[in-house]
């Protein structure tokens, strides 16, 4: 069990050795791949022992500077004892990346070679102080046979490349920056190269090279486009240059996760690299623009200034994701890419804050850090970069990087010194805002308000309430509070962000002739739950009124969800269900607004999923909330169906993708009212020319339950059979059907030639989707989705138990339910720990679970 123990941050403490450089040869086979690693040591305690990480190596040789040292294997660790100042250090392993399953450490992807190193992949590789304080400079020399593996790469530079016996070759490469192990990366194999350069501002010339498998350079450009793109808007927005004169990616399709910002060489998951019109959606390009930048601004914020431990994740990740939100929003729709990321905190960060896996950003303590890459550590981490940047302005938050970078520049820091350079370069005291990095939980603003008509005064009362999760000795938090107040006429009276300080706080308005509606927490400036007691008048008036399209945004999914409720406590107490007509005009009036943006418009016609419509309360009476949900769905498509019909007429031919996202949420509710008629969806499948369109026509066949859905499946099975990332698709549309045979269905498709459970692509968009997007499947009452989860996720614990604990989030997630699904659940995760073998991984969030 020693290996179950959690690590803390508390208990941080400095290398007692270094390692200035690193050299490393990488002799390529199959299964017996052999790794000699050689490194420049530098002691900096006395009297400890020299502790190298490994895990599933094959030692076979340890010298110390040229000599065989005597050495210990303790926990997994190489111990050696007695050592001097400096010395040189050689390791050499063997290892087996046709033997690994698990996509960490050296592996085959599609018959390459490639590596994931981050968290702690390296010690997959070699014995070494796999963390990321040991900044060492890397030099790489790679040999494998010439037939199948033209291609060698690694990080930095391409120094030398030569031939040797029996076919194969050599390259070696150097990186002139000290990095940490997890940045470490090497790709052999075949591919098809996409070259392009960049001329950064200073006139460094960049080669540009994005690697994919044979066949697909056709769908490599928009990510060449994307990453062009993001260099240039790294140094207009940040000021930040790229730093080699190469910048390669690799696209594989075994891959745990998104993608990794390696130095100089980011390996990508195929689903973030490849697209083109036919086979991939609107959103897949968004997807592959922001993913893109995401890694390349890294270079900066990651690379450049890495993390001093793991605890510090958030210091890259909440800063990186940050800065592709920004991307994102500078280059398209700020609205609509705000829209999102709030969906992603309010859906399913709120869950995870409420759940037994609920930590705070910067974590306290890990069993397995694989677990932390979170939407906590990464989303809700985006949230407090935003509120500091909310608090200190633009030019403030650039006056806090640039210091961040003069100060930090090559070294491995914590998010205090991030917060700190903040500080200092604005002037701004953030002392208290320090709590959002400690306390976990989402805090609860309670609003009430008052008007007085004599004085003309309002006032508002703004309670602040800490969850459980953030501890006994919780403090209020520092929290920008964004607020619009609004007349009568709609016109806006005031727009300002208060500082919410204490548990009590209120602010008095003065002047006002009439009682104005509030705007409130506007942008969701600050990740916390917002309770205030709209009126539907108010709601409406804010629908139309507001000055933020995110708030009025906001006010449609409050309008909706109130309608939602309301028919679940009419189902509850027997009552008839209905729908208030003002509604559905205010939905009416979103579709006929000709100057509204379509795609904010879509945003609104799309209504809050009923896993969004679970975080808005504490317990869940499931059966009615989804009887009430598709009740109010049907009503609404009833009401609007004429104007639904007119504006997916109107918006039918035009091609662009705002225009698709409007036109496919009206047919969406047009199939979920089924009002959609069946001619209207096949020709739009037999027309389309887009996955957007043929997948939103596949879509609405299925909602509908439309006589051509299976003929229409099949068709779409047919055509993209060979192509995974489509056939992904296709598995997530079967995993989503709402009838009893699609638990049967899915135990069939795991045997479908185009599915393989190593593969995590394909793992997540059945097992995955189905537990995460299935809510009506996965909850039945007889526990017969939960048991199929969990049937999957016994095997996955030995093939890849970083993405079986990925998959696991709904069946821990069980605190709002009933009784009898919560103990349905828990029978599943008691099975779960009894495993043999169960994986530290698996192991850490059952046992938290199984002790809530
Ligand atoms: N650092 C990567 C990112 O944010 C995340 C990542 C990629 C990762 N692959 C991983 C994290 C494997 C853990 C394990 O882009
Ligand atoms: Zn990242």
């Amino acid at each position: 069990m020693s290996e179950l123990q959690a690590k803390h941050l508390k208990d941080y403490q400095s290398p007692a050795f270094t390692i200035s450089e690193l050299d490393m040869l990488v002799d390529l086979y199959p299964s017996k791949t052999r790794v000699i690693a050689r490194s420049q040591v530098i002691r900096c305690r006395d009297n400890e022992a020299l502790l190298l990480d490994g895990e599933g190596l094959e030692l076979k040789s340890v010298k110390v500077n040229n000599e065989a040292y005597p050495y210990q294997i303790v926990a997994g660790q190489l111990r050696l004892e007695g050592l001097p100042a400096h010395f040189a250090l050689e390791i050499e392993t063997e290892i087996d990346p046709v033997g690994n399953s698990s996509l960490e450490g050296l592996y085959m992807s599609d018959g390459a070679y490639c590596t994931q190193c981050e968290a702690e992949g390296f010690r997959r590789i070699t014995y070494f102080p796999d963390r990321p304080d040991v900044l060492a400079k890397y030099r790489v020399r790679i040999e494998a046979p010439k037939t199948g593996f033209p291609y060698l790469l690694s990080n930095g530079n391409k120094v030398e490349a030569g031939a040797l016996d029996d076919d194969r070759h050599y390259v070696v490469w150097e990186d002139p920056f000290p990095k940490p192990s997890y940045l470490f990366a090497l790709v052999a194999g075949d591919f098809d190269l996409l070259q392009d350069s960049f001329v950064t501002q200073s006139g460094r010339h960049v080669a540009l090279e994005v690697f994919v498998d044979k066949g697909n350079l056709h769908k490599a450009h928009h990510a060449m486009a994307s990453l062009k793109k993001s260099m240039a808007w790294d140094e207009s927005r940040f000021g930040l240059e790229y730093d080699l004169d190469i910048y390669m990616i690799v696209a594989v399709d075994f891959f745990n996760m998104g993608a990794m910002e390696n130095k100089g060489l980011n390996i990508f998951n195929t689903k973030y690299v490849l697209a083109d019109i036919e086979s991939a959606t609107d959103d897949d390009f968004h997807g592959i623009e922001s993913v893109v930048g995401h890694e390349y601004f890294h270079n900066w914020t990651g690379n450049r200034v890495t993390c001093r431990d793991w605890f510090q994740l958030s210091l890259k990740e909440g800063l990186t994701v940050f800065r592709d939100q920004e991307f994102s929003s500078d280059v398209g729709s700020r609205a609509v890419n705000r829209i999102q990321a709030i969906k992603v905190i309010k859906n399913q960060q709120f869950a995870e804050d409420s759940g037994p896996m609920a930590h705070p950003i910067r974590p306290q303590s890990v069993i397995e850090m694989n677990n932390f890459y979170t939407v906590t550590v990464y989303n809700k981490g985006a949230e407090v970069i935003r509120m500091m940047h909310t608090l200190l302005g633009e030019a403030g938050f650039q006056a806090g990087m640039k210091l961040y970078f003069q100060r930090h520049d090559g070294q491995a820091v914590t998010c205090d010194d991030f917060v700190g350079a903040m500080e200092d370069a604005s002037g701004v005291d953030l002392s208290q805002f320090r709590l959002w990095y400690n306390q976990a939980g989402t805090p609860t603003l309670k609003v009430s308000d008052s008007f007085d008509a004599r004085s003309g005064e309002y006032r508002l009362v703004v309670l602040q309430q800490l969850p459980p999760q953030a501890g006994d000795d919780a403090k209020p938090m520092h929290i920008p509070f964004d607020l619009e107040l609004i007349g009568d006429d709609g016109k806006s009276l005031l727009n300002k962000v208060l500082d919410v300080k204490e548990a009590h706080n209120e602010f008095v308005f003065e002047g006002l002739s009439t009682r104005p509606v509030p705007s409130l927490l506007q942008n969701f400036s600050a990740p916390v739950k917002l309770e205030y007691d709209f009126t539907t008048a108010q709601l409406i008036s804010l629908m139309r009124n507001a000055s933020s399209e995110v708030a009025r945004w906001e006010a449609s999914v409050s309008l909706i969800s109130r309608a939602i409720w309301g028919n679940v406590n009419a189902l509850v107490s027997g009552g008839d269900m209905a729908l208030d007509t003002r509604v559905a005009d205010a939905f009416r009036a979103v579709l006929l607004d000709e100057e509204l943006d379509p795609q904010l418009a879509a945003e609104i016609l799309n209504i809050p999923s009923i896993n969004a419509l679970i975080e808005q309360v504490d317990s869940v009476n499931f059966d009615a909330l989804v009887s009430a949900r598709a009740f109010v769905l049907e009503e609404l498509s009833a009401n609007l169906e004429d104007e639904l019909l007119v504006r997916y007429r109107e918006l039918y031919h035009i091609d662009s993708a705002p225009a698709r996202a409007l036109k496919n949420a009206c047919l969406a509710m047009l199939a979920r009212g089924g009002l959609c008629p069946e001619e209207l969806v096949e020709k739009q499948f037999n027309e389309s020319c887009n996955m957007t369109d043929s997948l939103a026509a596949l879509g609405a066949a299925m909602a509908g339950e439309l006589d051509c859905q299976d003929s229409l499946l099949e068709r779409f099975e047919q055509r993209w059979v060979d192509t995974p990332l489509v056939m992904d698709k296709w598995f997530m549309l079967q995993a989503s059907r709402q009838d009893d045979a699609v638990l049967g269905r899915i135990d069939a498709l795991v045997s479908h030639k185009a599915f393989s459970l190593n593969n995590p692509n394909r793992v997540r968009s059945l097992i995955g989707c189905f537990a995460a997007n299935n809510p009506v499947q996965f909850h039945r009452e007889d526990g017969e989705g939960y048991r199929l989860l969990t049937r999957y996720l016994k095997q996955l614990n030995g093939v890849n138990p970083q993405v079986a604990a990925r998959i696991i989030t709904p069946l821990i997630q069980f605190g709002k339910f009933d009784e009898g699904r919560k103990q349905n659940m828990k029978a599943c995760l008691e099975e779960l720990i009894g495993m043999p073998e169960l994986s530290r991984d698996l192991y850490e969030k059952v046992s938290r679970a199984l002790s809530q």
